[in-house]
């Protein structure tokens, strides 16, 4: 029997209609000698349905009706293995009874950002027990805040630019100490950035205080942290994808992204080709390979394998830095766990089809699963069986 694969997209983030691109790019792409396709899309607020009209980007023109001709849904694990798509209200017939309206074998989010990139979606992944592609809870929270993430990559000695940050209470309380540390540490201009978004939804740059002000009381916005970061102002910017888990990576070639303004923009990334449509991440304008030095893309290479391993990653993520063309200094930017159109296009020109990529990445989804399945996760003993026999007094827990 072919592996049942639930491909989830849309969700309750900014970047809900890139997901449903990137999501039926990679539903098309799945072999389908191999793997059974199962659309779960995802709403912006948060339901979750299902049926074969979720596999064109046309229909999602109109969300209303194509809603009308598909499955509301939960997940539901029935019993080890056996996970449904149920229908969450009790059918007429039969009060309570569930009515069953596909079984999935392993899930395959193509979710970004905001309860979808975050490890939100893969703890609720976790508790049903189902393998998933991607990475666990544990590197989704780290890849998705940007300030966790650089003190976890500066811990390891990756470099990443300066920066200071601090929460809104901070700002709201002591907003002169909150600028005077920025100036203190860094020089003017900044980029200023919620903790948690994407898409560079809420980042500024701010060459002055008063711009500064605003871009922070902007940003807080978007999250109660906001990050200051040195502004590396003669820039290039190169992403570059990894595939594997902690037992083997490979690394994809290199992109250069270019950009039409200072901060590289939704527009930039996404609407670059508007007339035609959206493409996704795929639309951006880009240099493919990027026009580094070989021994600065070694460098970047092998930064984005340490940055994946030490962050515990699996799947594919992007890791994206920033070149500073004055020193030829290269720092890691951000990580995405699931980037757009999961970076397909950095590995075709080295050999690995999209539909080999989506293959490995279900194949390491079921290896994670099986491996953490050995783990010891409980002692088979019951402490409160042992009470009165000498098992020591309960309800302490040293
Ligand atoms: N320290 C920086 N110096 C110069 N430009 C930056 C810096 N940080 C971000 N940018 C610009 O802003 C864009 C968005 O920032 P990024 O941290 O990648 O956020 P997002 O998660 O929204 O993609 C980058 O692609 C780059 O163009
Ligand atoms: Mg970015």
């Amino acid at each position: 029997m072919k592996i049942r694969v639930g491909v989830l997209f849309g969700g309750m983030s900014v970047e809900h209609e890139v997901s449903i691109i990137s999501g039926l790019q990679a539903l098309h792409a799945l072999d389908t000698n191999k793997y059974e396709p199962i659309p779960i899309y995802i709403t912006k607020d948060g339901k979750w349905y299902t049926g074969p009209s979720l596999t064109s980007v046309d229909a999602f023109k109109n969300i209303p009706d194509l809603l009308k001709n598909s499955h509301h849904v939960i997940l539901h694990t029935e019993s080890k293995g056996v996970h449904q798509l149920i229908n969450p209200k009790p059918t007429l017939f039969g009060k309570g009874n569930k009515k069953v309206i596909a079984e999935i074998d392993v899930a395959f989010p193509v979710t970004h950002g905001t309860l979808g990139e975050d490890g939100a979606l893969q703890g609720h992944l976790e508790l049903n027990q189902i393998p998933y592609v991607g990475c666990n809870v544990l590197a989704s929270a780290v890849g998705m805040d940007k300030i966790v993430m650089k003190t976890v990559i500066r811990g390891a000695g990756i470099p990443s630019v300066n920066y200071v940050w601090f929460y809104s209470r901070s700002w709201d309380v002591e907003q002169e100490a909150c600028i005077n540390r920025v100036e203190a540490e860094l020089t003017y201009p900044v980029i200023v950035k919620p903790a948690n978004l994407g898409s560079s939804v809420g980042i500024k740059k701010a060459a002055n205080r008063e711009e500064l002000i605003d871009a922070v009381t902007d940003a807080l916005m978007y999250s109660n942290k906001v990050l200051i970061e040195q502004m590396v102002q003669n820039l290039t910017e190169v992403n570059c994808s990894v595939i594997g888990d902690h037992e083997e990576v490979e690394t994809s070639i290199c992109e250069e992204v270019l950009k039409s303004d200072e901060i590289l923009s939704y527009q930039d990334k996404y609407m670059s080709q508007s007339k035609g449509g959206s493409k996704g991440m795929t639309s951006t304008n880009r240099k493919v390979p990027a026009e580094i030095s070989d021994e600065m893309t070694q460098q970047v290479k092998e930064l984005a394998k340490r940055t994946f391993l030490e962050l515990g990653c699996n799947g594919v993520s992007r890791i994206d830095f920033l070149i500073d063309k004055d020193n030829g200094s290269v720092y890691v930017n951000e990580i995405n766990t699931i980037p757009g159109s999961l970076a397909f296009y950095l590995w075709e020109p080295v050999g690995k089809s999209f539909t080999q990529m989506t293959s490995q990445l279900i194949t390491l989804a079921l290896k994670r699963h099986r491996e953490n399945a050995q783990l010891t996760l409980s002692y088979d003993s019951n402490i409160l069986a042992l009470q009165g026999k000498g098992g020591g007094k309960l309800g302490t827990k040293n």
